[in-house]
């Protein structure tokens, strides 16, 4: 049981994001999902209908703000959102090269800009009502740098810090803010990779997690927890020496 009523969540066309609407869905809780493809965000709606959620939603690329503000503001106005969550990403750079840096500059421009575009519009009116919480999903690569997705790892660096500050600065207005770092899942995402993905999880035990985290306000929701040992571990050494384990 969800304490949550009014749910914006982006990227709800697939992955964990997917799962999450799923998730949530049921007869008392109203979802605003985005995506940008109709045809599966359609049949995600469907799912949560049929558990008896009521269901608003939109394909709009997060990056078009006016646009995603506009629509964010009619949800609102219509139930009053009381859960935004900022899942919606990409990780689009693919090797060693960095070819003309477009892919590392679009990945900052959905992941970082996108996820400002989708909190924003919302926050004034949960800071003036005095409830309201913010999930923005990072990852455990936004510790510290890995080789081939500097913009990815920037972009989740930039999520997991930008809710850290958010939560200290939105307490008194008790707006609770929590940065949300999973480890592997399986998603479109990490559908192509060739490299090693320990701990990979499926998308609906992250859900699983991701919810009770939310439900509890915490800081950071990071998992699986061998993965966040080693996260932790890396951060511990000397910067130097991670990276000469990484590669550098
Ligand atoms: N999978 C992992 O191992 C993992 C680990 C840590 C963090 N994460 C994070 O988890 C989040 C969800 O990813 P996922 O793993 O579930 O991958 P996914 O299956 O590829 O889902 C990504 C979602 O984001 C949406 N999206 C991407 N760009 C968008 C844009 N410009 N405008 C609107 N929607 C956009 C996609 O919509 P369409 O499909 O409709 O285009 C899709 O619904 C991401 O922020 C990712 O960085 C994933």
């Amino acid at each position: 049981m969800t304490p949550f009523r009014s749910i914006v969540l982006t990227g709800a066309s697939s992955g964990i994001g997917a799962a999450l609407a799923r998730d949530y869905a049921s007869k008392s809780v109203r979802l605003a999902l985005i995506g940008r493809d109709a045809t599966r965000l359609a049949d995600v709606a469907t799912a949560c209908r049929d558990k008896g959620a009521d269901v608003a939603t939109a394909t709009i690329d997060i990056t078009e703000r006016a646009t995603l503000e506009a629509w964010l503001q009619r949800q609102d106005a219509e139930r009053a959102v009381d859960l935004v969550i900022a899942n919606a990403g990409v990780a689009l750079e693919k090797g060693r090269d960095l070819g003309d840096g477009e892919s590392l500059r679009r990945t900052m421009a959905i992941n970082v800009d996108g996820t400002l575009n989708t909190i924003l519009p919302l926050l004034p009116a949960m800071r003036a009502r005095r409830v309201g919480q913010i999930g923005i999903v990072s990852s455990l690569a936004g510790f510290f740098g890995l080789p081939q997705a500097a913009g990815y790892n920037a972009s989740k660096a930039a999520g997991r810090v930008l809710a850290e500050s958010l939560r200290i600065q939105l307490k008194a207005d008790k707006v609770g803010v929590s940065a949300i770092c999973p480890g592997f899942v399986e998603s479109a995402i990490t559908r192509g990779n060739s490299f090693p993905m320990p701990f990979l999880m499926t998308a609906e035990r992250a859900s699983n997690i991701i919810r009770r985290g939310l439900a509890q306000n915490r800081a950071r929701i990071a998992f699986p927890l061998p993965t966040k040992a080693a996260v932790w571990l890396g951060m511990a050494l000397p910067g130097g020496l991670t990276s000469r384990l990484l590669g550098g």
